[in-house]
């Protein structure tokens, strides 16, 4: 078993991670500033011996915190790094403040994982470093041209990655996400994803707003998906220094999507077509070899297994409110 130190942890993919990972038995270590996340997400482990959960911003000094837990616990053996600022649409309103979490808070999180020999660091990157006219599908040779401040800081994490395995034999791995989706995705932000905002609307019976003519298309993978690609890229020691999108390799059309979820859920609501967002690209889907060969990595459940499961929660969701 293995201490496992999961920042971004109370996160929507990072507390799926921390399922999987408490479910086989490992200790875990979460350190998460709840800016975006919720303790409710983790709720669940709290008084589980093999369980550890410190608010702490990875930007302020962990150091103490990962101390005070290497003392009682002993050192953290892995780590998976999730906590960021991953709204894009702030990244460009403030791309200052981002570089400051998601560069410097890493960096620091680097330095301590080489200092106290840390074994491997699996990273949570995204497809959002790739060229907006990448070919489709996209592969991790595609050019990486990113449109946001976001996608910057992930691409320049990737070299920072990739200069503290060469000058000090990190081992790690960096995953790029295609659209994750699933149970605990927020939909009350502007920047939501599209299927938490049709899922929240859906069951309100509210209408929904497809940009664009909604041919637009995704490569949505499940959250429990997304966490199982994570576990075994940062318990395994494969793909070293290795770079892989992880989505399901399927594309569908946001017109497929919106229908599916109305029907699903059996909803009244209507839907209304708005002018195209700015920036949008307009298909995404990724090649599966990588992660097929690296991984081992096989997405399990499909689309609408996923929105069903998903749909499930919210409905959960709306009774809490
Ligand atoms: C996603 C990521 C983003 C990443 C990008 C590239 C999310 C939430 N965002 O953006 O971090 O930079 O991939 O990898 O996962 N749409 C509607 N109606 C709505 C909302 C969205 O029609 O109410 C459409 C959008 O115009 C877009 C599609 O749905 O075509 C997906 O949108 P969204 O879920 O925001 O994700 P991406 O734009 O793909």
């Amino acid at each position: 078993m293995t201490r496992v130190l999961v920042t971004g942890g109370a996160g929507f993919i990072g507390s799926h991670t921390v399922d999987l990972l408490m479910s086989r038995g490992h200790d875990v270590l979460v350190v998460d500033d709840l800016s975006t996340g919720f303790k409710a997400n983790i709720a669940r482990w709290a008084n589980d011996p093999k369980f550890t959960f410190f608010k702490a911003d990875i930007t302020a000094d962990i150091t103490g915190t990962l101390d005070q837990y290497a003392a009682i616990k002993g050192p953290v053996e892995r780590m998976i790094h999730f906590a960021a600022q991953t709204a894009v649409p702030l990244s460009m309103d403030d791309p200052v403040g981002d570089i400051r979490v998601n560069v410097m808070g890493t960096v620091a999180l680097l330095e301590y994982a080489r200092r106290n020999g840390i074994e491997k660091v699996a990273f949570a990157s995204s497809s959002a470093v790739y060229d907006d006219d990448a070919p489709v599908p996209v592969n991790e040779e595609s050019r990486a041209r990113p449109s946001s401040p976001y996608g910057i800081d992930k691409l320049v994490i990737e070299f920072y990655l990739d200069y503290y395995a060469r000058l000090y034999g990190l081992k790690y791995t960096a995953l790029r996400f295609m659209n994750v989706y699933g149970p605990r995705q927020d939909p009350k932000s502007y920047y939501s994803g599209v299927i938490s905002i049709f899922l929240d609307r859906a069951v309100r019976n509210e209408p929904i707003t497809i940009f664009d003519d909604g041919e637009q298309t995704r490569d949505f993978v499940y959250a429990t998906d997304v966490a199982d690609a994570v576990v075994k890229s940062c318990l395994e020691d494969g793909a070293l220094g290795e770079i892989i999108n992880i989505g399901t390799g399927v594309e569908v059309t946001i017109n497929q999507t919106a229908r599916t979820i109305l029907d699903l859920a059996k909803s009244r609501s209507t839907i209304t077509h708005a002018p195209a967002r700015a920036g949008d690209i307009r298909r995404s889907v990724t090649t599966m070899d990588k992660a097929a060969r690296l991984l081992a990595f096989q997405p399990k459940v499909g689309l609408r297994e996923g929105l069903e499961q998903t749909l499930a929660w919210v409905r959960t969701q709306m009774i809490v409110r």
